[in-house]
């Protein structure tokens, strides 16, 4: 067996070891969840030392906790970045992240398709307090170029977008920006670093809805952020302790953490059980087009294999019934679940238009490249054949 780095251990051995060590303990297989919100100083002046950042040490759960450290110390790794925050949710660490990079007058260029929330945060939040939003086809590398100027301090995407998996070339575009002095950030939450590492593509920073892929069972909301050290510290008292306060609980990290022992194993099986799902979907007369970067079919075809190991678990495709066809599909599913939210055990389903980005006017859904008729599914782990016949007794009543 080769490896890029021989010093290095593998993927799958950094999920479920990096960063503890039970034999420095009391030996416990599991690292323990600190249950503390605060921490003891042995003298006031170490207490002092703290709060000036001169002594290790945790001060106060919003800034820092034991269990929440080594969850970021382990995704951190897993996306090849020099450090990690862990948040209270996927918005919180864009928030958090956002509110520390940019201030009034500067702009943000994101692309045309993103998650609804995250749409809604930019264009009613930060909006609201002097930063111009810009949205370009970012697909299109050369319309960075043509649009970024110094007043651009961050560049912001998903890839893929959800919901209409469009991808961007990540390396193209930290390029442009980087040549402008605007920093790159990528929402990671489709791919999670087994799948894709925006840094190692040049990236400056990569966030996380860690209540998907990484949580990976649907049983909690947990967010990240990855990037170089110190501005990330930065984040952590600026962003975090005063801005947001998303801070996330020592028990939720340590369900990421077990989440994240399985995470290779998984996205190997939901990217299997969305290819399956996905070559049945173009074989189906009531189907427009089907949007898989694993299909041949799929116009991006030669990036996604570039940038991504596998295509992913998530599927979209577009009934040619528009809106009502998508809303009777969903219905009359039976073992797929209609619910938002991805990445967990269960293959979920929902409709954008009705669902995630049902508070944008049809207009804004035309402009932004989300369909009426647009459906997606987060392929589960259960049986292929099982969601195949699902899909095939819903669609025939659609
Ligand atoms: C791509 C993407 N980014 C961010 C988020 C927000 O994450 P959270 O729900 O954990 O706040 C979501 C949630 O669905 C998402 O799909």
């Amino acid at each position: 067996m080769t490896r890029n780095n021989p010093g290095r251990k593998g993927f799958s051995t950094r999920a479920i070891h990096s960063g503890y060590d039970p034999y420095e303990g009391p030996g416990a297989l599991n690292p323990p969840i600190y249950l503390s919100s605060t921490y003891t100083f042995p003298t006031v002046e170490d207490g002092s030392a703290r709060f000036a950042g001169e002594q290790e040490g945790f001060v106060y759960s919003r800034t820092g906790n034991p269990t929440t450290a080594l969850l970021e110390q382990r995704i951190a790794d897993l996306e090849g970045g020099e450090a990690a925050l862990v948040t209270a949710s996927g918005m919180g660490a864009t928030a958090s992240l956002l509110w520390t990079l940019l201030a009034p007058g500067d702009e943000l260029i994101t692309d045309k398709t993103l998650y609804g929330c995250t749409f809604g945060f930019f264009n009613h939040g930060l909006a609201k307090f002097g930063v111009r939003i810009t949205h370009i086809d970012l697909t299109d590398p050369a319309k960075l170029e043509a649009a970024i100027n110094p007043e651009t301090k961050a560049v912001f995407f998903e890839s893929p977008a959800n919901p209409n998996m469009r991808l961007v070339d990540i390396a193209a575009v930290a390029r442009i920006a980087r040549k402008h002095g605007a920093k790159v950030i990528v929402d990671n939450t489709y791919c999670t670093p087994y799948l894709q590492r925006p840094l190692e593509l040049g990236a400056d920073y990569v966030v996380h809805s860690a209540t998907k892929y990484l949580g990976g069972h649907g049983d909690l909301i947990a967010g990240a952020i990855v990037g170089p050290k110190e501005p990330l510290s930065q984040v952590r008292i600026y962003g975090i302790k005063d801005m947001t306060g998303a801070v996330l609980s020592s028990q939720d990290a340590f369900l990421v953490l077990r989440g994240l022992k399985t995470l290779s194993i998984r996205m190997e099986r939901h990217s299997e059980n969305a290819h399956g799902i996905a070559e049945f979907l173009s074989s189906q007369d009531k189907v427009a087009v089907c949007h898989y970067p694993g299909l041949s079919t799929f116009p991006q075809r030669e990036l996604a294999e570039r940038q991504m190991k596998l295509p992913g678990g998530m599927v979209a495709f577009e009934l040619k019934g528009g809106i009502e066809a998508g809303r009777r599909f969903m219905n009359a599913l039976q073992l797929i679940r209609r619910a938002v939210s991805l990445g967990d055990a269960e293959s979920l389903a929902q409709h954008p238009a009705s669902m995630t980005h049902s508070f944008y006017t049809p207009e804004e859904r035309r402009l932004h490249l989300i369909e009426e008729g647009l459906v997606r599914i987060s392929a589960g782990l259960e049986d292929l054949e099982d969601l195949l016949l699902d899909i095939s007794q819903a669609m025939e009543k659609t």
